[in-house]
């Protein structure tokens, strides 16, 4: 087979991350017989930094010329930092997300046996989990229209949602849970927002026609209680933008380390893959980043886009094997603490 991966590293400790997924793919190429073509692209505030723009044309090109994306992270301290910044890297990523039609954001969040140790959580609680967060990618408060007074002294931000577009991310959810355990849990506000009962109706009457779905409804404030309260007890999620951006974070304790888990944007043009964390400034360079939240993703881009799912287990069971053997990144507490090349270079020889 043979790809062409758009490579997008971006901000922080993206590109160190990435590098060790390239690594990776390169060596299951080889070992499958595969082609994958690499083309790297800025995104982000490097990108505003030599061009101006967080997602320049030519790397939107890149991206609608690939067929699928790698990403890093996004994110720089001196715009966070920086209420008037006029251009953010973080909306690089925003209009990439629109503009390849992207609404399908997959979050898994599962246990590895041997990270038990590194949650806060109890083991009793958390062993096992293994569910799946639906996050609808780009509608929402995310996209709506915001602004300020003319004195700049209030602000608004508005969530919009068609039901069109909650029909289409409930379908890629309820597609799901069907290859599941046919369990779906809704999250919305629909005891306050308007945008959540359209949710709530518009899900409901989608119900008859996939009747072997046991379908849930639970406000976020609830759900975020019990996320970590009960995980064994979900299966699919799906939520609008906002929520699973939140509640994703929060999962993430499940497994241990934010720096474990992968994620998945799918939609109309080419899928992005991406580790869920953070662009995490403050270690950008040191070599001490956990990039299995990265080469997972490449795991899933196998998986999802290219319909590998041999190499894609592959990946999954070399960083199981070499999490066993006790190592990991500062992160994950391991009996042996490895950087983040040494820690790539290990699940790579074992592939
Ligand atoms: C994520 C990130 C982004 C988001 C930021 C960087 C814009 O937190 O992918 O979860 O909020 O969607
Ligand atoms: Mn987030």
């Amino acid at each position: 087979m043979k790809k062409t991966i758009a490579v997008l590293p971006g901000d922080g400790i993206g590109p160190e991350v990435t590098e060790q997924s390239i690594n990776i793919l390169k060596t299951i190429a080889n070992k499958f017989g595969h082609t994958f073509i690499f083309k790297t692209g800025l995104i982000g505030a490097c990108a505003i930094d030599k061009k101006g723009n967080p997602y320049p044309d030519e790397t939107h090109t890149l991206c609608i010329n690939s067929d699928a994306i790698l990403f890093g992270a996004i994110g720089d301290p001196k715009y966070d930092d920086d209420p008037h910044a006029k251009i953010r890297p973080e909306q690089g990523l925003l209009t990439m997300r629109k503009t390849l039609g992207l609404y399908a954001n997959i979050r898994p969040i599962f246990t590895f046996p041997q990270l038990i140790s590194a949650s806060p959580l109890k083991e009793s609680i958390i062993k096992g989990t293994d569910f799946i967060v639906i996050r609808e990618l780009i509608g929402g408060i995310y996209f709506g229209k915001r602004g300020r007074n003319k004195a700049g002294t209030s602000a608004f931000d508005t969530s919009e949602y068609s039901k069109k577009e909650i029909e289409r991310i409930a379908k890629y959810a309820f597609e799901i849970a069907k290859k599941r355990k046919k369990k779906l849990t809704v999250v919305d506000k629909a005891n306050v927002l308007e945008t959540s009962r359209l949710w709530r109706e518009t899900i409901q009457n989608m119900e008859k026609n996939f009747s072997d779905i046991i379908v849930n409804y639970l406000f976020v404030d609830n759900a975020s209680m019990q996320i970590i309260k009960r995980p064994n007890d979900f299966d699919v999620i799906v939520t609008e933008n906002m929520f699973g951006d939140i509640l994703t974070d929060e999962a993430s304790v499940i497994t241990g380390s934010l720096g474990m888990l992968p994620s998945a944007s799918i939609g109309k043009k080419t899928a992005i893959y991406e580790p869920i964390h953070g662009s995490y400034p403050k270690a950008a360079g040191q070599n001490t980043a956990n990039p299995i939240g990265s080469i997972l993703s490449a795991a899933m881009m196998l998986e999802y886009s290219f319909g590998l799912k041999k190499e894609s287990k592959t990946i999954y069971n070399a960083v199981e094997k070499v999490l066993n053997k006790g190592f990991g990144t500062m992160d994950l507490n391991p009996a042996t603490i490895l950087g983040t090349k040494e820690l790539g270079e290990k699940i790579r020889e074992t592939i």
